[in-house]
């Protein structure tokens, strides 16, 4: 008989072969520190006796450990449910829901938000609704973005990372193709990352909104890393005070703001449409409640606390720490890539301060490109100082053991 399967531990060989193979390795709990357990496979796993420092989250404010956060979530299980119970089209829409999106549209400086059960169905649901003829998109955009282009059937052109010119150069190409159907009556949409996940850099908004003006396109902008730590708890949008230039502001609820889900803010017509044809919130369940109190609660503090601050005394101290080692670290934002080049090296740095009892992950191909491996750290407002002092001191001692210093 033929062969008709899957040769799943073909594939998975290949990945260790290329030391490109991931595994799961459970914490105790979500915070600035917590305990480990080695990769379990299919058994319970055990976790380690040491006690590890995690600068790999995007907890980035350190609320997921705050009272008043879980109190929240707590509150809105016990009151209004801990499920949503249908799609909120259907009976799954709460005051909770209502109250999360109210909150993030004034802090977005927009008329309305919605919630999506996550920042990749909101990405993907929202890509696909605006049913755009042609997107332009930054060619470090996150994977939910690129998965929203692919999916919408637009034809899509990606322009050079955080690069205004490469974007004007290809709006104009694209308005000039004499064979192409022709720019007049088409939808353009403008899509980018405010804050890169991988790189620390920020996308030049401003500059993209200029190119995005004088093409008549739309601007969207994804916040996931942004959301909760600029202006008044915003994002790079209200840092740079360009609300009334980008037309979609999405971003996720799963990072600083220590819950679960994604978020679009924008106008009424926009929302409404989302509401209506975004088929990851119509055909999905709504946002548990609890998601949904949590992240009110955590949008409040973003607000209203010294969290901000605090994060970003840390990322200030950390990154003149890697510099002075002599560090690489690209980027002008809370997220610290230490690039070291090659897939042995990162996994060789990882492994290091691991033995320091310092967490943070190797990142490499597909991820990043090759021979731009790095350590992803990630402080957060939750790390004191001696938390921050601890892992310079593991990245010097492992940095030179690896022969990188
Ligand atoms: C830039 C960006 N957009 C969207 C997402 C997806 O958000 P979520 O985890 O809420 O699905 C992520 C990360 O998870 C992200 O980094």
């Amino acid at each position: 008989m033929e062969d008709r399967g899957f040769d799943l531990e073909g594939r998975l060989d290949a990945l260790v072969e290329h030391d490109l193979k991931r595994s799961l390795a459970p914490a105790d709990r979500v915070a600035e520190r917590g305990y480990f357990a080695s990769p379990s496979g299919g058994e319970l796993p055990v976790l380690d006796s040491e006690e590890a420092l995690v600068f790999a989250s995007n907890n980035y404010l350190g609320l997921t450990a705050d009272k008043r956060v879980q109190d929240a979530a707590r509150q809105a299980g016990a009151t209004v449910g801990t499920g949503a119970g249908a799609s909120r089209l259907v009976t799954g829409d709460t005051l909770v829901h209502q109250d999360l999106e109210r909150l993030l549209a004034e802090t977005k400086g927009t008329d309305r938000a919605l919630a999506f059960s996550s920042g990749y169905a909101a990405n993907v649901g929202t890509i696909t609704a605006l049913e755009p003829d042609v997107i332009f998109s930054d060619e470090r955009n996150h994977a939910s973005i690129v998965d929203g282009c692919r999916l919408s059937g637009a034809e899509t052109v990606v322009y050079d990372h955080c690069d205004a010119a490469s974007l004007r150069a290809e709006m104009a190409d694209r308005a000039d193709r004499a064979d192409g159907p022709g720019a007049d009556g088409e939808s353009w949409l403008i899509v980018t990352d405010t804050v890169f996940s991988m790189d620390g850099t920020v996308a030049p908004l401003e500059s993209i909104c200029d190119v995005a003006e004088e093409f008549g396109a739309w601007v969207m902008v994804d916040e996931a890393h942004a959301t909760g730590l600029y202006a008044d708890g915003g994002g790079i949008v209200q840092a740079e005070g360009l609300e009334d230039r980008v037309h979609v502001q999405l971003g996720t609820l799963s990072k600083a703001l220590a819950s679960q889900g994604g978020y679009v803010a924008g106008s009424d017509a926009l929302v409404e449409l989302l509401v209506n044809e975004a088929r990851p919130f119509v055909f999905s369940t709504g946002l548990t409640p609890m998601a949904a109190a949590a992240a009110s609660e955590a949008l409040h503090l973003a607000r209203h606390s010294d969290a901000r601050e605090r994060l970003w005394e840390n990322v200030a101290h950390l990154r003149d720490g890697f510099e002075s080692m002599g560090f690489e670290v690209p980027g002008e934002s809370q997220i610290l890539p230490i690039v070291v080049g090659d897939r042995e090296d990162a996994l060789a740095l990882e492994a290091g301060i691991r033995d320091r009892n310092v967490i943070a992950p190797a990142i490499r191909p597909p991820t990043v490109p090759e021979g731009t491996c790095r350590i992803r750290v990630a402080p957060t407002a939750a790390h004191d100082r001696n938390d921050v002092v601890a892992c310079l001191e593991a990245f010097q001692a492992a940095g030179t053991e690896v022969g990188l210093l």
